[in-house]
């Protein structure tokens, strides 16, 4: 019995097929569903006639399958075919050279850049904490960018981080000439400047270096800074808030921990180190089998920022309000590329900036 009413449906699915028509449709339906020459009503009643009684109720629930399912199809080729009639007499759509067979155009989706997603994340954390997002300029003054934070003219601190100058600038005292950023500290000296304590800033930004082109360096690339001034700012605070922030950006079970190190414009100065996030510590590649990633440089305002910022102050006719007794604070930066290239797997620091969909396509 199944057999044969797959049999139809195979003879039904062959004819419906070559209907291309609204007139043939017509005598296709007559034909198959029509009242009582219809070959389905016609076929039902020859053959419920010879079925043995017990057969006829099995017989009755796969033919209303069958029936439904073939209605359902005549309707959709009833569908197919109107629609096209639609397309065909619309003069606009004949004379134009549309292939209804093409595959459509896909647009492709933008996102997010991985380094601007990095840095978002990194003020996120931050933001959630209360802190402001500070910005300056690229393009920064000596006294900015080195003398407020010191960095003394000719000290060989000032080595580590040469840069590009503006050129024809003799003539100006070197803390007036201009050169590309080399880090975003600078920002600190300005905010400082422009706006009295207490201070919680988180300062996203791009800078440059003379640094060669290789693997993990670029001549261009992007740091985030911290500053955060107040009555009474303690080792401790800074400790608990980069605890907190790496734990937040990295997960909560990587701890810190901190080195002594030296940076001119904090003392003590330290760098943080995380425990590595992928292998919990254990060691793997990503951190080259030490279990620990260094991430960030932070300490403690070094008093002589202080003191150069309020100088900057007086000069600008504002009231000294930094070097003063019981105001502290603390400051911390970081690379960005050096954290998307370890949580992204990222071997080469130029493939950030190549503009290479295939590249790009991975962070969709
Ligand atoms: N400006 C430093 C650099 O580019 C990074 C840094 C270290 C920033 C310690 C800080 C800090 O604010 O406290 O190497």
């Amino acid at each position: 019995m199944g057999d044969a009413v797959a049999q139809v449906e195979a003879r039904f699915n062959e004819e419906i097929d070559s209907v291309s028509d609204a007139e043939m449709l017509e005598a296709f339906r007559v034909r198959w569903f029509g009242d009582k020459a219809g070959l389905i009503n016609k076929g039902v009643a020859s053959w419920v006639r010879e079925l043995p009684r017990e057969l006829k109720p099995v017989f009755g629930k796969q033919f209303k399958n069958f029936a439904g399912g073939v209605e359902r199809t005549l309707n959709e080729r009833r569908f197919e075919i109107e629609r096209g009639k639609d397309f065909h007499s619309s003069s606009q759509l004949q004379s134009s050279n549309l292939d209804l067979s093409l595959p459509g155009i896909r647009r492709s989706v933008g996102v997010e850049h991985p380094l601007t997603r990095t840095m978002r994340e990194m003020v996120a954390v931050f933001a959630a904490l209360g802190y402001s997002v500070g910005v300056g300029p690229e393009v920064e003054t000596d006294f900015y960018n080195f003398e407020a934070l010191n960095f003394p003219p000719n000290h060989p601190a000032r080595d580590t981080q040469d840069t590009l100058v503006v050129a024809d600038q003799e003539s100006k005292p070197l803390r007036e000439r201009y050169l590309m950023r080399t880090h975003t500290s600078p920002v600190q000296i300005r905010s400082m400047v422009a706006n009295d304590p207490p201070l919680r800033l988180v300062i996203p930004g791009k800078v440059h270096r003379n640094d060669e082109s290789d693997a993990t360096h670029s001549p261009i690339f992007h740091q985030v800074e911290g500053l955060c001034v107040d009555r009474g700012i303690t080792f401790s605070d800074l400790k608990g808030t980069l605890d907190h922030a790496m734990k937040a950006f990295f997960g909560s079970s990587v701890k810190t921990r901190f080195f002594p190190s030296f940076f001119p414009f904090t003392e003590p100065s330290a760098d943080v180190q995380i425990s590595c996030p992928f292998c919990g510590g254990n060691g793997c590649r990503k951190c080259k089998w030490s279990g620990w990633i260094e991430l960030l440089g932070c300490g403690m305002v070094d008093p002589a920022v202080f003191q150069a910022v309020d100088a900057r102050r007086v000069e600008n006719g504002l009231a000294p309000a930094f070097d003063v007794p019981g105001i502290s604070g603390f400051a911390f930066g970081m690379g960005v590329e050096r954290i998307a290239m370890m949580k992204y797997g990222v071997g080469d620091i130029g493939q950030f900036y190549s503009g290479d969909l295939r590249f790009l396509d991975q962070f969709l």
